[in-house]
C-alpha cells in the first residue's frame, strides 16, 4: 500500500517544522502506523540548509522523549509539490510563499497545520526563533494538538 507522505514546512526548517516532524512521527509510532507514512520537513528560506534543529527546539522536544537531533534542514524544492500528499504550513507567510510557486493543480495539497484543530481559532504557529525557551514550549503544545487532529482526520479519511 502506498505510504501517505507528509511534509511540514516553516521558514527556516530549524524550529517549528522539525518539531512538527518529531511530534507527528512520535504519535504515528505510538499508534503503530509508521509503515503507512513518510514524514519529512523543509523550509521556505535557504538560510539554514544543512543545519541541525535549533538547540532550544532539541531541548524542548527531548522533554517529550522526542529526538530531533538527527534532522538536517533543507529547503522546499519544486518536486515536493508532486511527491508529497500533504504540505502543512505554520503561518500565513509560509502559505503565501508556497502558493507563489506551487502549480495550481497541486495547491490543494497545501494546508495550515492548525486547520486540523478548529477549536484553537488560529492558524498561526508563532515563530519562536527570536524569543525564549517558553515560546518553544508553546509551539510544542500547538503541534501536539495539531498532530492529534491531523492523524484523526487521516485515520477517518483513509480508514487507517
Ligand atoms: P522556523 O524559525 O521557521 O520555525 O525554523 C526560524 C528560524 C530561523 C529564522 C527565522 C525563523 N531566521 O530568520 O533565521
Amino acid at each position: 500500500m502506498k505510504k501517505l507522505s507528509i511534509l511540514f514546512i516553516c521558514l527556516g526548517n530549524i524550529c517549528r517544522s522539525p518539531m512538527a516532524q518529531g511530534v507527528f512521527s512520535k504519535l504515528v509510532k505510538e499508534q503503530k502506523l509508521e509503515s503507512r507514512f513518510f514524514i519529512d520537513s523543509a523550509g521556505i528560506q535557504d538560510f539554514h540548509i544543512g543545519s541541525s534543529p535549533d538547540l532550544r527546539a532539541q531541548k524542548v522536544a527531548k522533554t517529550r522523549d522526542i529526538d530531533v537531533t538527527q534532522q538536517i534542514a533543507r529547503q522546499v524544492k519544486f518536486d515536493d509539490f508532486e511527491n508529497f500528499d500533504y504540505l502543512l504550513v505554520m503561518d500565513d507567510d509560509n502559505h503565501h510563499a508556497l502558493l507563489q510557486c506551487c502549480p495550481t493543480k497541486l495547491q490543494h495539497k497545501i494546508n495550515y497545520f492548525l486547520s486540523f484543530v478548529p477549536q484553537l481559532k488560529t492558524l498561526k504557529v508563532p515563530d519562536p526563533y527570536y524569543g525564549g525557551e517558553q515560546g518553544f514550549e508553546e509551539v510544542l503544545v500547538l503541534l501536539e494538538k495539531a498532530s492529534i487532529g491531523f492523524l484523526n482526520y487521516l485515520k477517518q479519511k483513509y480508514k487507517l
